[in-house]
């Protein structure tokens, strides 16, 4: 039996059957362990779940050198120093394709709600500050318009699925194949990133980029913030170098109250719940789980993000 620091509670019942198999110390706050917290908690473990809220980097694992096996509950692991991790020996396991669908969804949910401006339906509905006029609350075509996907993987290609039930055109770039990011950017009413976030996707969507698109077109964001350069798209919003973002990522996460970003026009914002349904956060849990009883058991991970660490 392995001791296992798990960082927040999960959906559904994985994490009683973690609790069969091995000694569960669960952080059951609603907010993340703070650094300390985790390096203590983590100093006595073996395994240990973390979300994406909790850094796992060579510091982390020289405090914890007990720690053998690490189970992201994401899809994403940039939150993990994942050469830090294979130099140790230690797998990463991390939670692709459960969420792909969901995260899809709520692309399609922000790119409609940015086009058809729904916040400020909504607010003018609730606050009856409306009458109807010709001209009130315009917004922007969905049918027929073309939508410029940064990558093509798992939730870029389920984005594009979508899109063809809304007869859009979509073009996309990727690791091979599909169109140079200038002329996505330049030919696009929509841009919606499907990138990871690594040193080379970091501030992709800066100053440049942004003063490429059309000036009508919005900018959609459901992977990581910091592909977005936040200074560069407050001004792009406030000048109209675009029309509108819509952003389910953001950076920094979450937003401090009085920052710009909340005070810009035509912007559309929900809290990183793009794999939030109750059945993908369950089937999430599912598969964080398996991955580390299959480490802890000796057995290669289903799902691992440095499989580089089995061919040591
Ligand atoms: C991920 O999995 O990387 C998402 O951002 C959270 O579900």
């Amino acid at each position: 039996m392995a001791r296992c620091f798990v960082t927040r509670k999960l959906p559904g019942g994985a994490l009683d059957r973690l609790g069969r198999a091995h000694e569960l110390d669960l952080w059951s706050a609603s907010r993340p362990p703070s650094r300390d917290v985790l390096l203590a908690r983590a100093g006595e473990a073996e395994g240990v779940l973390t979300q994406l809220t909790e850094t796992i980097d060579a510091a982390f694992f020289d405090a914890c050198p007990s720690v053998r096996v690490i189970s992201n509950y994401a899809v994403g692991v940039d939150n993990v120093d994942l050469a830090a991790a294979t130099e140790r020996g230690v797998p990463v396991g991390h939670t692709p394709g459960v969420l792909t669908d969901a995260t899809a969804d709520l692309t399609f949910a922000l790119l409609l709600a940015a086009a058809r401006r729904l916040h400020d339906a909504e607010r003018a509905s609730r606050f009856g500050d409306w009458s109807w006029e010709p001209d009130f609350l315009l917004g922007h075509d969905v049918h027929g318009a073309v939508l410029g996907l940064i990558g093509m993987g798992r939730i870029g290609s389920a984005v594009a699925q979508r899109a063809s039930g809304f007869s859009m055109e979509v073009i996309h770039t990727a690791r091979s194949g599909g169109v140079p990011l200038d002329e996505l950017l330049e030919r696009s009413d929509y841009v919606s990133i499907h990138a990871p976030l690594t040193p080379e996707t970091r501030g992709l969507i800066g100053e440049d980029a942004l003063r490429r698109m059309k000036t009508s077109a919005i900018l959609v964001n459901t992977a990581r913030g910091p592909i977005v350069d936040t200074n560069a798209l407050v001004r792009a919003l406030n000048q109209g170098w675009i029309a509108g973002a819509a952003l389910d990522v953001t950076d920094p996460e979450p937003l401090p109250g009085e920052h710009p970003l909340l005070m810009c026009p035509n912007l559309t914002l929900s809290p990183h719940i793009g794999s939030a349904t109750h059945a993908t956060r369950a089937a999430m849990a599912d598969m964080a789980v398996d991955n580390l009883l299959a480490a802890l058991a000796g057995e290669r991970m289903p799902h691992c993000a440095n499989p580089e660490v089995y061919e040591r």
